[in-house]
C-alpha cells in the first residue's frame, strides 16, 4: 500500500509517499481500506512538531506517528477474531487514536470511534462534515451549554471547526455572529450566521457588542482581549491551549465571566462514537453540511500540507486515495 510518511519534524518537504505492506488487524481491530481522510491543522502541527509542548503527544525527538491522518471514511477490508459489530464490505467512518489514515489502509481498534457511514454522503463529505463538528459539538453543547436565544460569536468561522460551529449554533437556536475574512462572508451566511464581522476591517473586541459565548475556533484571541465582548455570566472558549488559558480556566471558574478550553480528542471513544452518529443524522437531514475547500490525491500530500499550513482553508481539506474517491 501507499502511505504518506515523515521521519523528522519539519516543513511539508519532510513528507514522502512510500510503499509498505498493508497492516494486519489484531484480534480487536478492523482493517479499513481508506477512501477519504481529512488533513487538518492538527496534522500540520504534528508534522512540524510545534508548539514544543505538543511533542509530548507527537514525539519528543522524532515523530511518534510517521503517518498522519486522524479520521477516515472507507470500507472494512478484514476484521480481527474478536470483532462482532463489523464485517468486510461495511462502509464506515472511523477516528484513529494512533493517526495513520493518510494511507491506502489503516487498522483501528473496534472500541475506537467506528460507526457506519451514511449511504447519503460521499466518503469525502463524510469525513469533512464530521471533522470540525466533532470538536465544535462538545465545545458548544458541553462546555458552553449553549441554549436557544443566547448569542454567540464564532471567531475563525470559515475554518473546519468554525464552519461547523456556525451551523451547530444556528441549529441550537442561538443568534450567531461569525468572524472571518471578508471573502468568506457569503459562505458563513449560507451556513446560518446572522451577522458577519470581517476581522481584517474590524476588531470585534473593540466593538460595543457583548455575547453570551465567544468561541475562538482558531485561537487567535485571548480571554483578556475578549472580556469586554462577554456579557455577565458569559463564557470565553478557545480551541488552542496555552498556559494563560489553563490558569484563567481555574481562576474564572466561579467568576462573572468564565474562560475555558476543552480537549475533544481525549474524550472517551464511546462518547465520540455517539457524536459521530449524531453528526451523521444531522448531515442526513440536511441540518448541517460538509464544507470542502480542496481535495488532494495522496500523491500530492506535500502540496496539501503547504496549503493547510498557510492557515486560510475554508472548512475541510480532504485527502482522497484514488481518482474515483
Ligand atoms: N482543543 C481541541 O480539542 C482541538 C481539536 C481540534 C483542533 N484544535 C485546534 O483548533 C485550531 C483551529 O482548527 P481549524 O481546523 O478550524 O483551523 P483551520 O480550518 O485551519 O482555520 C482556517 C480559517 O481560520 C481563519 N482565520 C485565520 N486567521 C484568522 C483570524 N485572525 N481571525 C479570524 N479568522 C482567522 C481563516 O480565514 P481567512 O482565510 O479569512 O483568514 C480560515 O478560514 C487549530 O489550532 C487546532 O490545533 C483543537
Amino acid at each position: 500500500m501507499r502511505a504518506v510518511v515523515h521521519r523528522a519534524f519539519g516543513p511539508p518537504e519532510v513528507l514522502s509517499v512510500e510503499q509498505a505492506p498493508a497492516p494486519v488487524p489484531e484480534a480487536d481491530e478492523l482493517l479499513i481500506r481508506v477512501h477519504a481522510a481529512t488533513l487538518t491543522a492538527v496534522d500540520s502541527a504534528a508534522r512540524r512538531g510545534e508548539p514544543l509542548p505538543a511533542r509530548l503527544a507527537f514525539g519528543p525527538l522524532r515523530p511518534r506517528y510517521p503517518t498522519l491522518g486522524a479520521d477516515c471514511a472507507g470500507r472494512v477490508e478484514a476484521v480481527g477474531a474478536n470483532v462482532r459489530d463489523f464485517a468486510p464490505g461495511d462502509e464506515v467512518v472511523a477516528l484513529s487514536p494512533r493517526f495513520g489514515t493518510h494511507a491506502d489502509y489503516v487498522c483501528v481498534p473496534q472500541d475506537a470511534a467506528v460507526v457506519a457511514k451514511s449511504a447519503a454522503l460521499t466518503y469525502a463529505e463524510t469525513v469533512a462534515v464530521s471533522e470540525g463538528a466533532m470538536t465544535a459539538l462538545p465545545f458548544l453543547r458541553d462546555a458552553a451549554r449553549l441554549r436557544p436565544g443566547q448569542s454567540i460569536l464564532v471567531n475563525g468561522a470559515s475554518g473546519s471547526i468554525g464552519s461547523a460551529a456556525v451551523q451547530l449554533a444556528a441549529h441550537m437556536g442561538a443568534e450567531v455572529t461569525a468572524v472571518c475574512g471578508g471573502g468568506n462572508a457569503d459562505l458563513v451566511r449560507s451556513l446560518g450566521a446572522h451577522r458577519v464581522i470581517d476581522y481584517t476591517a474590524e476588531d470585534f473586541t473593540e466593538a460595543r457588542e457583548a455575547y453570551d459565548v465567544v468561541f475562538d475556533a482558531v485561537g487567535k484571541s485571548s480571554f483578556g482581549r475578549c472580556r469586554r465582548a462577554l456579557r455577565v455570566g458569559g463564557h470565553y472558549l478557545t480551541t488552542v491551549p496555552s498556559l494563560a488559558i489553563m490558569g484563567q480556566m481555574l481562576w474564572t471558574g466561579l467568576g462573572r465571566r468564565r474562560a475555558g478550553i476543552a480537549f475533544t480528542g481525549l474524550r472517551p471513544p464511546r462518547d465520540r462514537a455517539r457524536d459521530l452518529v449524531h453528526i451523521r443524522e444531522l448531515a442526513e437531514s440536511g441540518t448541517i453540511r460538509a464544507v470542502i475547500d480542496r481535495s488532494y490525491p495522496l500523491d500530492r500530500a506535500v502540496e496539501a500540507h503547504g496549503y493547510v499550513d498557510a492557515g486560510h482553508k475554508k472548512g475541510a481539506v480532504v485527502m482522497r486515495m484514488s481518482e474515483e474517491d
